[in-house]
């Protein structure tokens, strides 16, 4: 039954979001709390898996069991989960990773003095990790990633999950709605989730353990 559906199964997830340092007391960051991860990796070890969660910046507690990494930014993320996914049944990209990094980083604070009343950041493009492991492709590995939206229109929102879906080459994106309130800091959330055609293959809105549930059955 889905009470042990998947022992003996390894599960990795990651979950927060990541930090990229501009100086030693600074940071670009996002909202993500990492309570979507989370409750998926406390639903994962419910149903009997062996949990590696990838934890960056959590805001809520790792659960006990899970077999939990610290990572910081997108690249720490990017080596902690292609070294945890190797032979891995399942991999969750739910953590929130950011698309650019400071293209320096300051040895020492940076000083208003120095820098007056304009700032400019120059930024690089981190790699897509999820777009990474779709393409070294490990045989029967179930690859999800999600798809955080602020597009208000539904059909607007699944044209984008389509898009993305086809862009990452991943086998399950979960597509859900973030904004000021919803998603991120919440402890529900809605989600749409979309299979390698771009078909719905499920929707469902709750509790993030309820929503967990239901994108561990895709795997199971
Ligand atoms: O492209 P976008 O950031 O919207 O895609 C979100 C999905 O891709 C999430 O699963 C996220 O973990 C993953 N991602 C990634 N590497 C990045 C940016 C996002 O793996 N540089």
């Amino acid at each position: 039954g889905r009470r042990s559906d998947l022992a003996g199964k390894h599960v990795v997830i990651t979950a927060g979001g990541t930090r990229e340092p501009l100086d030693p007391v600074r940071f670009l960051g996002n909202r993500s709390s990492g309570k979507q991860g989370v409750a998926l990796a406390q639903a994962a070890l419910a149903r009997g898996a062996r949990v590696t969660l990838i934890s960056a910046n959590l805001e809520v507690a790792a659960p006990a069991s899970a077999d939990v990494r610290l990572v910081g930014t997108a690249l720490e993320l990017q080596a902690a989960v292609t070294d945890a996914a190797a032979g891995a049944d399942a991999v969750i990209m739910a953590a929130a990773v950011a698309d650019y990094r400071p293209a320096a980083v300051r040895a020492d604070k940076i000083k208003k003095d120095d820098t007056g009343d304009t700032l400019l950041l120059e930024l690089i493009r981190n790699p897509d990790i999820l777009a990474g492991l779709a393409a070294a492709g490990q045989p029967g590995q179930v690859l999800i990633g999600f798809a955080a939206e602020t597009e208000p229109d539904a059909d607007r929102l699944l044209a984008l999950g389509r898009t993305k879906m086809a862009r990452k080459g991943c086998d399950f994106l979960v597509l859900n709605r973030v904004g000021w309130t919803e998603g991120f800091a919440s402890d529900r959330n809605e989600i749409t989730v979309l299979d390698r055609s771009g078909d719905i293959v499920c929707e469902a809105s709750g509790t993030k353990m309820s929503v967990a549930g239901r994108i561990l059955d895709l795997i199971a």
